[in-house]
């Protein structure tokens, strides 16, 4: 059977960053409630005029080199993005214009902060299925564009940025042992969007609207939903926690990250941590701490690596990868 290897991959961080002492001029807040309630220190925000194609070419491009795959070879690409540059056409598509690819598919997909493994599954089933040999997965924001500067309670948690991997179809034997992607599992729930949604759009408000939040109820919803999809992920290729080399969890605040890890017995040094320098960047938060691990040397050839990501909708996530 066709599996999905992970080729490369690269990130992109704008260069601006802003840090917890930086908001304390903005909105009425601190450091210590900062640091202490989301682990967040410090945060990227894109410049004026720097668009989410902008943060995606980037991280498409250093993927693409990672990889050593030429752009021509690329014949699908999907694209995670809550923040697109406009409600259409598909940020996706404009990535592939710049990177000079004129066949194959690209599309974006929103599932907010659960984006990229959402985005990761549809590759890896167009792979799987023969529609697709070579395909760029992208998680791109820029929610500093969709915060309320004058809300404290949502303003200090978000960042900026992009990150990228390149699949590629191999024969495989189908098995844990085999190299790519081992599962992807995908939910959502709808009854709960008010709990996290954005208060404009094209079709109601005609604005583009602000993020809002209720942080407490997001974060119980969160923590079970993980808890559910990460054993569900295991349970599915037969492995225990003892089997994960490393978690790669969606960076949102590092009460629920460590939450999933107490509840895998995995020591705090197997996890992959970005949230401190990121903030939470939605569907490029994965891609970015992905990419930090695998070029620093930590994620070497074999390790299982576990994805997981729970956002707006709600929608939830995870996906288990032998690198
Ligand atoms: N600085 C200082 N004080 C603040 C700030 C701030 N930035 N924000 C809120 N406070 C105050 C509140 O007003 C409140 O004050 P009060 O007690 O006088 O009313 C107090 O701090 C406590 O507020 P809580 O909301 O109860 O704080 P909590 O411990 O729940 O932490 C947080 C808030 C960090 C938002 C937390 O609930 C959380 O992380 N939730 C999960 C959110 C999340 O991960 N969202 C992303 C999901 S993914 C996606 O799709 C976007």
């Amino acid at each position: 059977p066709l599996r999905s290897v992970i080729l490369g991959c690269g990130a992109y961080l704008p260069a601006r960053v802003l840090t917890n002492e930086d908001l304390t001029r903005i909105v009425e807040t601190s450091d210590e409630w900062i640091v202490e309630r989301t682990g967040i220190r410090s945060r990227h925000i894109a410049a004026e005029g720097e668009t989410t194609s902008d943060l995606a070419e980037a991280a498409a491009r250093a993927a693409l080199a990672h990889a050593g795959v030429a752009a021509d070879e690329v014949d699908l690409i999907v694209l995670a993005t809550a923040t697109p540059d406009q409600t259409f056409p598909a940020t996706a598509t404009k990535v592939q214009a710049r990177l000079g690819i004129t066949r194959g598919a690209a599309f974006d997909v929103q599932a907010v902060c659960s984006g990229f493994v959402y985005a990761l599954a549809i590759a890896d089933n167009f792979i799987k299925a023969g529609q697709a040999r070579t395909a760029l997965v992208i998680g791109a924001e820029t929610f500093s564009r969709i915060l309320d500067w004058t809300d404290r309670t949502t303003c200090v948690l978000f960042g900026d940025g992009a990150g990228a991997v390149v699949l590629r179809a191999e024969e495989g034997e189908g098995t844990a042992a085999d190299r790519g992607i081992l599962s992807t599992h995908l939910h959502s729930d709808g009854r709960h969007h008010d709990l996290l949604y954005v208060d404009g759009g094209p079709s109601t408000t005609q604005t583009v609207g602000h993020l809002r939040m209720k942080g407490q109820e997001v974060f119980k919803h969160a923590v079970v939903n993980l808890a559910h999809v990460v054993e569900e992920a295991l349970a599915a290729n037969g492995l225990s926690p003892a089997d994960i080399s490393w978690l790669v969890p969606h960076q949102a605040n590092l009460r629920i990250i460590e939450s999933t890890a107490r509840k895998l017995k995995l020591d705090g040094s197997r996890v992959v941590l970005t949230v401190d320098h990121h903030g939470n960047t939605s569907a490029a938060s994965i891609p970015l701490a992905l990419c930090e691990a695998v070029h620093d040397g930590r994620v070497q050839r074999g390790d299982i690596v576990l994805l997981e990501a729970m956002g707006g909708g709600f929608t939830w996530g995870a996906a288990l990868v032998r690198w």
